[in-house]
Parts: structure tokens; C-alpha cells; sequence
């Protein structure tokens, strides 16, 4: 079994995918107390895909992100570097084009999506901003940015008792239920370790994306930060 470490090496955050591709949504469901489709339905708000636009998910996984996209008449590409997750994928939507591709070198032609999300996966990316800046590259001019990830709950207390949760009872629950527990080792550090709203909205800014900005999720444990590509 393998897992990553915060240095998130590809080779490794991609066998950590292949490892849990075969119960991630169920532990997806457990661990966030069902949370997770709230959060989905809010990314699906803000990316707001239209019928024949074309929508890129990165980190698409087993395509859980990217079903609501396809549902609403968009032509949504999945796109991820774990062929566990992919091959999971394509078992369950045979009719979405699961596509194999890194997100610091994007296997798409400039300025070809009208939108580009990624959801709980950017986090897991080796170098964000390569990816922030090879996600503007494939979008066009005038269209948008929206990234769903974990982050800092706003309120003190709340904070106190999530990072409880995260550290000490998460592993637990996941050793019950995931077919790799470590991997949810590295989910919980590596929230720990990842920027809060501002710092990430920075990122986003500096990447080159227009007027970015924020919405915090369930007290901020999920933000969905935004962007723009300039004309
Ligand atoms: C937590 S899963 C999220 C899957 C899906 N978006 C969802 O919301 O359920 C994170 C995904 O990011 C993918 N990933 C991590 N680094 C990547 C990279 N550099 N390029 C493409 N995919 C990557 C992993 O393979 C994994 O499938």
C-alpha cells in the first residue's frame, strides 16, 4: 500500500489513487458525513456549465465531479494521472471521455474550455502553481476558474475540534472502511499543510487568473475560490 508524503511526488500520489480508487466515493461519503454532496452541488453552482459549453474537471478521479457537468448538456472532460481512478471511472460512465493527463503539462490545446474546475484535487498537485498556470493556459479568454478544496474553518473553536477530528479520528474511521487507511494519513496532513483562503486566492492571482475570490463551505473546511481568464 502506498502513500504520499507532503512532498506529493507524482509517481506516489498517483499509486495513493490507484490504492483507494476502488472505494473512494464510499469513503468519500463516510468521512465527510455525507458533506461532500453539498459541496459538489455548490461547485456545480458557481461553474454554472451551459449545454455545449466545454468543461474541463482535472483530478476528475472516478468522475464523481464531473457527472453533474455531463447531466447538465455540458461536454465535460475528466482528466486525471491515476489510471486506477480513471479505469474505475470509465467502468461507471462509459459515455464520459475519461482522459489521461498531468496537471502541470495538460494534454489540451490553448484556450479550448469555457471553464476549468478541480475539486479536492489541486491540494495533491506537486507544484500549484504550474497547475494554476497550465489550467489558464487551456482556457479561453473571458472564461472561468472555480477550485472546491478543503480549508481553513473560519471560526477559532470549530478549528480546534476539526483539526481534532482530522488528526486523531479520521485515520481510525478511514481503517475501517478504505481500502488504503494510509492514504487518509496523508488526506489529514495534507489539509493541515495546505493554504488558507487568502494565501490560495494569492496563488490564483499571481497564476495570472483575473479578480480572484472566494465562498467558504460548511464554516470554511471547503473553500470554492474563482478566476477569470482576462481578455
Ligand atoms: C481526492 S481525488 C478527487 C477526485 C474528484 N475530483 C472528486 O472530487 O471526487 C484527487 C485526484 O487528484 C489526482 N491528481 C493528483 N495530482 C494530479 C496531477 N498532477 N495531475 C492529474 N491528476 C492529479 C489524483 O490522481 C486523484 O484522482
Amino acid at each position: 500500500m502506498t502513500r504520499a508524503e507532503l512532498d506529493k511526488q507524482p509517481h506516489e500520489v498517483a499509486a495513493m489513487f490507484d490504492d483507494v480508487a476502488a472505494r473512494y466515493d464510499l469513503t468519500n461519503d463516510l468521512l465527510s458525513m455525507g458533506q461532500d454532496r453539498r459541496w459538489r452541488k455548490a461547485v456545480v453552482r458557481a461553474v454554472d456549465a451551459r449545454p455545449g459549453q466545454r468543461i474541463l474537471d482535472l483530478a476528475a478521479g472516478t468522475g464523481t465531479s464531473s457527472e453533474p457537468f455531463a447531466a447538465a448538456g455540458a461536454d465535460v472532460v475528466p482528466c486525471d494521472f491515476s489510471l486506477g481512478m480513471l479505469a474505475v471511472g470509465k467502468e461507471r460512465r462509459p459515455d464520459l471521455p475519461f482522459t489521461a493527463g498531468d496537471a502541470t503539462a495538460l494534454p489540451f490545446a490553448d484556450n479550448s474550455f469555457d471553464a476549468v474546475t478541480i475539486s479536492f484535487g489541486l491540494r495533491n498537485v506537486v507544484d500549484t502553481a504550474a497547475a494554476l498556470r497550465e489550467m489558464l493556459r487551456v482556457t479561453r479568454p473571458g472564461g472561468r476558474l472555480v477550485v472546491c478544496e478543503f480549508s481553513r474553518p473560519v471560526l477559532a473553536p470549530f478549528r480546534v475540534v476539526y483539526v481534532e477530528y482530522l488528526m486523531k479520528a479520521l485515520p481510525p474511521i478511514a481503517r475501517t472502511v478504505a481500502s488504503n487507511p494510509d492514504a487518509y494519513v496523508y488526506l489529514a496532513e495534507s489539509i493541515r499543510a495546505w493554504p488558507d483562503q487568502a494565501e490560495l486566492a494569492g496563488l490564483i492571482g499571481e497564476a495570472g487568473w483575473a479578480s480572484p475570490g472566494w465562498r467558504n463551505l460548511s464554516g470554511g473546511i471547503v473553500a470554492l475560490h474563482r478566476g477569470t481568464k482576462r481578455f
